[in-house]
């Protein structure tokens, strides 16, 4: 089996930082703890109301980090002219509500193929790889691939969410589409990632599906870094995806 990338998102150091109005924590030292911890790539969401990552974020990482920087945004003109200026390695196009806590759900893009089809291709003609934040349904996929998208990226928030209020059977119900969507995304020609509420009791199953070759993991390794530190935190992630997919 291939080896398992994992990507560090760090949008909560910025949480933190901006809940003071500080100069800290500084989410590029972060970036480069991360990268010590044996992180693949760093992942940042520059949100439309920048509650976390800023504009200046963004700069600081495109032009210092020499991990592959996987910019995450909606899909509005703003964000596109922001990610050609940049050209990350990486951008995962998300949907975005400004009521929403976190990203709740993927992205439709059935509603949206003619419009997002027409939005990603400068992405990709500047050269990033471009990635769909998406639930584990064909149809979906289906249409991330028709609309020339390279990665999808599958959401296992709902997995996650299953496994903390205690109901298994919907659980293993939701693991089993993630399992077989990654299949079928595979099949397609699409490079397949996976991401959200992931943890150290939720990351193992995922992390062996063989076709999942990135995780995207942020909130959980910043809750443990508070009592452990981040470069443990990201180390422990590190090992337990390893070994899952050994
Ligand atoms: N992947 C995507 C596309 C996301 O939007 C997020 C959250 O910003 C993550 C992964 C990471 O989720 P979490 O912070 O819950 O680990």
């Amino acid at each position: 089996m291939s080896k398992l990338r994992l990507g560090v998102n760090i949008d909560h150091i910025a949480t933190v930082r901006n809940a003071r109005g500080s100069a800290y924590p500084d989410p590029m030292r972060a970036a480069i703890l991360a990268q010590q911890a044996g992180a693949d790539g760093i992942t940042a969401h520059l949100r439309e109301d920048r509650r976390h990552i800023r504009d200046g974020d963004i700069d600081t990482l495109a032009t210092e980090l020499t991990l592959p920087l996987n910019f995450e945004m909606a899909a509005t003109n703003e964000m596109q002219a922001i990610a050609l200026r940049h050209k990350p390695h990486a951008v995962c196009i998300v949907p975005e509500k400004r009521e929403e806590r976190t990203t709740e759900g993927g992205l439709d893009v059935l509603r949206d193929d003619k419009y997002l089809a027409k939005f990603i291709a400068p992405l990709r003609d500047a050269g990033s790889r471009v990635s769909i934040f998406i639930g584990p349904d064909a149809d979906q996929i289906r249409a991330a691939h028709r609309i020339g998208a390279q990665v999808i990226e599958l959401h296992t928030g709902a997995y996650c969410d299953y496994h903390y209020a205690g109901n298994f059977t919907e659980r293993d119900a939701e693991l089993a589409r993630l399992r077989d969507m990654a299949t079928f995304a595979h099949s397609l020609g699409l490079e397949v990632h996976a991401g959200h509420g992931l943890t150290y009791e939720t990351v193992q199953p995922i992390a062996a599906l063989p076709e999942v070759v990135e995780l995207n993991i942020g909130h959980f390794l910043m809750a443990e870094a508070m009592f452990v530190g981040l470069e443990p935190a990201i180390r422990e992630m590190r090992r337990l995806m390893d070994d899952a997919r050994a």
